[in-house]
């Protein structure tokens, strides 16, 4: 789909870019390889509130991208304090994770206006500006109070809050205003936009059904609200799949792994990706099944993350001895029975995992949509292999073929994972992952990009009769408004 976006602005957390010893490099991740080439073209700006001033401010780039000049105490705050110790753990249902400080609200604010001033400062007369997640939730409405002439974009990448946990945000009600100052807002599925509509109920703001999509009017405008599901660069993992090179790869990984059944994992280290859990599923299998002692190897590829956040810091010392326990039950001196990757892979080297893995373990507690499940599924060349999903990860709407299980079910969890690692394959798994690799390549995250913005334009657009209609609003589910 062709879109104008002349000038496009992108405004999100990290910036597309970052300085290694060997120089500026593309940033890793599907949605910067979407949003790249429609930068170029667009020669756009993109500003970054989290990013390495350094890798920006720079002529090398094809664009322009702007970090912003944030004290640092304010970017900790935002970043570690409201986004990942308050928003992230919320809308996963961590609520005993959450810590709410009025400091870090206000650096959340501060952050938002200043990233809405620079996107206000760059976006050309009538322009485009897409805003992206959790961290920047404000954006949307203080840009549009400093430039009404914009069209303006939102996604939020992680699943929309329960209304029952966010009633417990103190500044729930300016999150959802803030969101609403877009002209369309994505979400990944159905399922987090009737959360959303939760919380207008709640809220007692006005909207209309307008079938899966749901419209806010907001005076001369009106805000839509759509499930979008994102996906992954098809094309750029088929090739890999294909590549000769990451194919021998793959088989000297299996043979150093002792040719046996290899289980694959890769995650951020983060409590909501079900580590432990899996882990601990993993050596109860150990502990009744003796072919999986003797064959099946589980390899977790666990990428460092926000190690400034305390919960973090704990769960990968949680991960590192439950690991060391199940080496120390049923290691020996041929045999590991789990492997686990401390780092972060690049897409080559995760590539020749991919291939070599008999199945995918994706097994988090709570995930916005999960992107390691349509990478495994993408990197394959053959319909062979099997996908274990959360019905708890958004991926699990889409990819309703694969495996799924329930991660917070014990010994459910730990059948599901004996009956991928061992059970002989049969036509109907070969049917399941064909189906699978086709759902996966219609959503590319190529498309979803020019169809998020194209229907973005569409929106700005379109007249709805709008008929303003009084919602639900009990007295005793009002979420406080206090800052
Ligand atoms: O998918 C949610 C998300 O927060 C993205 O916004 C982000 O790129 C990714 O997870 C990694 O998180 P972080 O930027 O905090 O390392």
């Amino acid at each position: 789909m062709k879109t104008r976006s002349p000038r496009l602005v992108i405004v999100s957390a990290r910036a597309p870019f970052v300085r290694t010893g060997s120089g500026i490099v593309r940033a890793p991740g599907g949605l910067i390889s979407a949003l790249l080439p429609l930068m170029r073209r667009s020669r756009g700006t993109w500003i970054a509130t989290g990013a390495d001033r350094e890798a920006c401010d720079t002529s090398e780039l094809p664009f322009r991208v702007r970090a912003l000049a944030l004290p640092s105490e304010i970017r900790s705050a935002w970043y570690a304090g409201a986004s990942n110790g308050a928003l992230w753990p919320l809308s996963h249902g961590f609520g005993e994770v959450c810590r709410f400080r009025a400091e870090q609200a206000r650096a959340y604010f501060e952050v938002c206006r200043a990233a809405a001033d620079a996107a206000a400062e760059y976006a050309l007369p009538g322009g485009v500006v897409w805003v992206h997640d959790y961290q920047l939730a404000l954006v949307p409405a203080l840009l549009r109070a400093r430039r009404p002439d914009l069209t303006i974009g939102f996604f939020w990448h992680i699943p929309w809050p329960a209304s029952d946990s966010l009633r417990v945000l103190p500044w729930a009600s300016e999150l959802i205003e803030g969101v609403l100052g877009a002209d369309l807002v994505g979400l990944h599925v159905p399922r987090y936009v009737r959360a959303f509509r939760d919380a207008l109920d709640e809220l007692g703001i006005a909207y209309v059904n307008d079938g899966e999509s749901i419209v806010v009017p907001r005076g001369a405008r009106h805000t839509r609200i759509e499930a979008w599901p994102i996906g992954v660069d098809v094309d750029g993992w088929a090739s890999l799949g294909r590549d000769e090179t990451v194919a021998a790869e793959a088989a000297r990984i299996t043979a150093d792994l002792g040719g046996g059944r290899v289980l694959l994992s890769v995650d951020r280290m983060d409590y909501a990706k079900g580590i432990v859990e899996r882990l601990e599923a993993f050596e109860r299998l150990l502990e009744q099944n003796a072919e999986a002692r003797e064959r099946v190897t589980l390899v977790q590829i666990g990428v460092p993350s926000r190690e400034t956040v305390p919960a973090y810091r704990e769960l990968r010392q949680r991960i590192e001895a439950t690991v060391g326990r199940i080496q120390g039950r049923f290691g020996g001196p041929r045999r590991k029975p789990v492997h686990l990757f401390a780092r972060t892979f690049d897409s080559t080297e995760l590539a020749a995992y991919y291939l070599a893995a008999d199945a995918a373990i994706v097994t988090p507690k709570r995930d916005g949509m999960n992107l390691v499940a349509f990478e495994y599924v993408a990197t394959r060349p053959r319909p062979n292999g099997r996908l274990l999903l959360s019905t708890t990860a958004g991926a699990a709407d889409v990819l309703t073929e694969a495996h799924l299980v329930n991660p917070y079910d014990e010994e459910g969890l730990t059948s599901a994972i004996e009956d991928v690692a061992l059970a002989p394959e049969t036509a109907s798994d070969i049917a399941r992952m064909a189906a699978l690799q086709a759902r996966v390549s219609q959503l590319s995250v190529e498309t979803w990009a020019s169809g998020f913005l194209a229907r973005l334009e569409q929106v700005t657009e379109e007249r709805v009769p709008v008929r303003a209609q009084e919602t639900r609003l009990a007295a005793s589910a009002r979420v406080t408004r206090a800052r």
